[in-house]
């Protein structure tokens, strides 16, 4: 089957982790208000007028149709907000029957996956390493270093998001700094959250 596209060329900046052509999204943190466990730190630091770039997302060509890819980065700064780990909302796919590939790029980060039925896994990502979102995981990236962290990304481009999911229930881990160290603990609101 020959589609309307034509074979695409796409070069990624080595030092900016940007893909050209590609369109940006900026995630602020008045866009995650909600997603952190600790939404007294969010509304106290969006109160004091800062509003910090959380991550940003670089797509190309975005075809929606059935047996394109979607590709793109992610860059995600290093901080905190209370004791958890700048991270992105995280998503499952509408489409339960999609996957995903990461590349790492730069920086340390932990990938939070887990199921519909509460299976829960943390994998580690940096430079080099690939990471298999298989179907049905839902999948939030957390940047665990001081410095930024960037990744490669593709998945099916009918695959679709599902946010909601996240908004409502959040993840059943969080990741944190304690005592100075990165720890994945359980998020005691998971699922009581309404
Ligand atoms: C796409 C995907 C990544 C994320 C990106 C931002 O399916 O997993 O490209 O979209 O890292 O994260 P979210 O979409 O959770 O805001
Ligand atoms: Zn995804």
């Amino acid at each position: 089957m020959e589609t309307a596209m034509k074979p695409q060329h796409i070069s990624l900046d080595l030092s900016k982790w940007v893909l050209l052509p590609s369109t940006s999204t900026k995630r602020k943190l008045r866009d995650l208000n909600g997603f952190f466990a600790d939404t007294q730190a969010t509304k106290s630091i969006l109160k004091s007028g800062q509003d910090p770039i959380i991550y940003e997302v670089y797509e190309c060509l975005q075809p929606q149709e059935v047996g394109h890819l979607n590709l793109g980065t992610t860059i995600v700064h290093p901080g905190k907000i209370g004791e958890e780990f700048y991270m992105t909302k995280g998503h499952f796919h509408a489409k339960e029957a999609s996957s995903e590939v990461y590349l790492g790029l730069e920086g340390e980060g932990l990938i939070l996956l887990q199921s519909r039925t509460g299976n829960s896994e943390c994998l580690a990502m940096s430079q080099g390493d690939v990471i298999y979102v298989p179907p049905g995981w839902g999948h939030r990236t957390v940047n665990v270093g001081a410095e930024r962290l960037a990744f490669f990304f593709t998945y099916q481009a009918d695959a679709g998001h599902d946010y909601e999911s996240v908004q409502k229930r959040g993840f059943s881990k969080l990741v944190v700094e304690r005592h100075g160290r990165v720890q994945v603990v359980g998020n005691p609101r998971f699922m009581t959250k309404t």
